[in-house]
């Protein structure tokens, strides 16, 4: 069933353009606006939300973060993302007004059901961004957007998570529009943006012979950081979840803008860091910010891997490693920047010669607290 791949994880990651693409399929209607009748909570209720908790685990909870970003941004309704078991163990502060997000690929996952569990009982609305039809997390909320990643099989989520990205954003531009505030117009446009996005994840997908190979050079590496700003951050963290997961290896995601804050102290001569750089169009200046970054840590002997646009030649002078995707609207960077990232762990696990689906110690679902 492997369809001529080495692993179902290589099939997946491959799959991601359908995903996605699959997953924003019937969100909209003619005119272009979103449509999710599917939700099942009244337009009333979902007008008068004035705090949003996304709660998942793993993977998920990565997803999450990313969403906060674009949420925040286009709805200004406060956004908090937590991870389901600690958010299950604190106090926190949910009432009938708060919007709970969970997400969870296989919608069984002990932690983030007890968290929608304990959501409801305090009142909250509960919204589930699930893969899996019928599973017991949609069952336990007031309503369901699925992701149509179809089947994950192996242990490290792969398309899930850009299935996951996309739903969270599908909603967020949902709300945006519903509250007609200034980002109700923009909906349309983020989302034919949106659209754009499969195939150029396939463009990313067929160019990933080098990112193969530099994994390959790799197999004795014994510990590599990622590094990612904005929604880049998040991105570093999956990067380094799925190393760990896979590949056995020793990773670390941090904000690049916590560099000097303590983690640039474990730079030394060869250390490997993955940069994911924001594109040259992100507010703030991040990009270049991210660049100085980059030749800091050159500076001291890091050995950079840099995943940076098309055309982005600033990165040039300090990458050891360029990994070029495609150009994109900046909120929408991390479903073509993860790619790589998920193509190299893969990669240096088989080359290490490891199950690449059934890495040691964990199961697909988490049933258990
Ligand atoms: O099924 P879920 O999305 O709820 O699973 C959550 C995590 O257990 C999952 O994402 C885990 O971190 C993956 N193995 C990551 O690759």
């Amino acid at each position: 069933e492997k369809g001529g791949h080495s692993s179902f994880m290589e099939k997946e990651i491959l799959e991601q353009p359908t995903a996605i693409a699959s997953t924003l399929l019937g969100r909209t209607d003619a005119e272009g606006a979103l449509v999710l009748d599917e939700l099942r909570i009244s337009e009333e209720q979902l007008r008068a939300v004035t705090k949003i908790v996304i709660v998942a685990c793993g993977t998920a909870f990565y997803s999450g973060m990313t969403a906060k970003y674009a949420i925040e941004h286009w709805t200004r309704i406060p956004c908090e993302v937590e991870l389901a078991h600690e958010f299950r163990y604190r106090d926190p502060v949910v009432d009938q007004h708060t919007l709970v997000v969970s997400i969870s690929q296989s919608g069984e996952t002990m932690d983030t059901l007890m968290a929608v569990k304990h959501a409801r009982e305090l009142g909250a609305l509960t919204i589930s961004i699930c893969n899996t039809h019928g599973a017991t997390i949609p069952r336990e909320s007031d309503a369901v957007l699925y992701t149509h990643a179809g089947p994950e099989i192996a242990v490290a989520s792969t398309k899930a998570f850009t299935a996951q990205i996309t739903a969270c954003y599908v909603l967020g531009l949902y709300l945006a529009q519903l509250r007609g505030g200034s980002y109700a117009e923009e909906a349309q446009q983020v989302m034919r943006e949106l659209h754009e996005i499969p195939s150029k994840v396939e463009t990313l997908l067929a160019g990933m012979d080098r990112v193969r190979e530099i994994a390959r050079f790799m197999a004795d590496t014994r510990s590599v950081l990622f590094l990612g700003r904005h929604v880049g951050y998040p991105i570093a963290l999956e990067g380094a979840l799925k190393l760990k997961e896979i590949a056995y290896i020793h990773a670390e995601g941090f904000a690049a803008g916590e560099l000097k804050h303590g983690p640039i102290a474990l730079i030394e001569p060869g250390q490997p860091v993955f940069i994911v750089v924001p594109g040259p169009d992100t507010p703030h200046g991040l990009h270049g910010k991210v660049v100085s970054n980059i030749q800091e840590i050159r500076a001291r002997g890091a050995r950079t891997l840099v995943i940076a646009e098309e055309g982005d030649e600033d990165v040039v002078p300090f990458a050891d490693e360029v990994i070029r995707v495609p150009q994109a609207p900046p909120l929408l960077e991390p479903l073509l920047t993860i790619v790589p990232l998920q193509v190299f762990a893969a990669e240096l696990a088989s080359a290490k010669g490891l199950d690449v689906d059934q890495p040691r110690n964990l199961a697909k679902s988490v049933t258990v607290e």
